[in-house]
């Protein structure tokens, strides 16, 4: 298995930390992206870089050479917020990379196509990732440990049709969003697949590679997952989104030449 250079983003939250120590746990060297305030001990073979992603000049040094990244970090709540952080920290960093390919994962939330509140952020986020022209991964969990200790089984469902917004869409553990989004960095089957992730009564598979590959990969060029609803039109969407959307596109054709 091949031995990456992960860029952590969100690294000091609560499923962050746990992707640090799973990518550390599968052989990768780690990056941490960490806001100047923040404060965190790290384990061997942790680079913590400095940075925010409300400032888009701190996030050239945190792509500079990196193989993959894992975003997840996030905000609860503001609708400004998740425009300010979950979307434009999402757009700045692909920005950063200038075109450069390298493998994602991007967590967002089940429920993310409901079309309340901040969630369209998050959505446009997805967006962005897959107009990036990077192989990705995108995982909306569930609520995040509401699940019973024996409920370990992940279970990947497609279309975004649980939200009800409680605990009654999905649960699963943090650890296992963790080992998820690590493992589809070095996996084949796991590449432009957006999926939902919740986590049933049974034991968690040594091997995810198949239960990725019975998932259905995103169209090319598709701005939203193969089975979500066509619910929020390109031609609704704001000026600054478009154009934003607009420019990944260009970088992905020059980043491809
Ligand atoms: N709770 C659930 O059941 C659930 C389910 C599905 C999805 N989600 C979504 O998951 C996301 C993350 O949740 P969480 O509980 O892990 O949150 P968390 O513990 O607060 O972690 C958020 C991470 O984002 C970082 N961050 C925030 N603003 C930043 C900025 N300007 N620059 C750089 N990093 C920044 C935080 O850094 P600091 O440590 O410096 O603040 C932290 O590392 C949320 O947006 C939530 O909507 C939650």
């Amino acid at each position: 298995m091949s031995r990456l250079l992960v860029l952590v983003i969100g690294a000091t939250g609560s499923v962050g930390r746990l992707v640090v120590d799973e990518a550390l746990r599968a052989g990768h060297r780690v990056r941490a992206l960490v806001r100047p305030s923040g404060r965190t001990a790290w384990a061997d073979g942790v680079e913590e870089l400095r940075g925010d992603l409300t400032r888009p000049e701190t996030l050239e040094c945190a792509v500079d050479g990196v193989d993959a990244i894992v975003f997840t970090h996030g905000t609860y709540g503001s609708v400004e917020a998740a425009r300010r952080v979950d979307y434009s920290g999402v757009r700045d960093t692909l920005l950063a990379l200038k075109g450069r390919r390298v493998r994602m994962a991007l967590m967002t939330a089940i429920g993310v196509t409901d079309r309340k509140g901040a969630h369209d952020w998050k959505r446009r986020a997805e967006r962005l990732v897959r107009a990036s022209g990077s192989p990705y991964t995108i995982v909306r969990p569930g609520w995040f440990d509401y699940n019973e200790p024996q409920q370990q089984r992940p279970v990947l469902l497609q279309g975004d049709r649980r939200q009800t917004g409680t605990p009654r869409d999905g649960v699963v553990s943090r650890r296992l969003i963790a080992r998820v989004l690590v493992a589809g960095l070095v996996s084949k089957t796991a590449e432009l697949r957006t999926f939902e992730l919740v986590a049933e009564t049974g034991p968690d598979p040594e091997d995810l590679d198949e239960l990725f590959a019975a998932t259905d990969n995103d169209a090319a060029g598709a701005l939203d997952a193969f089975h979500d609803l066509r619910n929020m039109p390109l031609n609704d969407e704001p000026a600054s989104v478009v154009s934003d959307l607009s420019r990944a596109k260009v970088q992905t054709a020059l980043g491809g030449l």
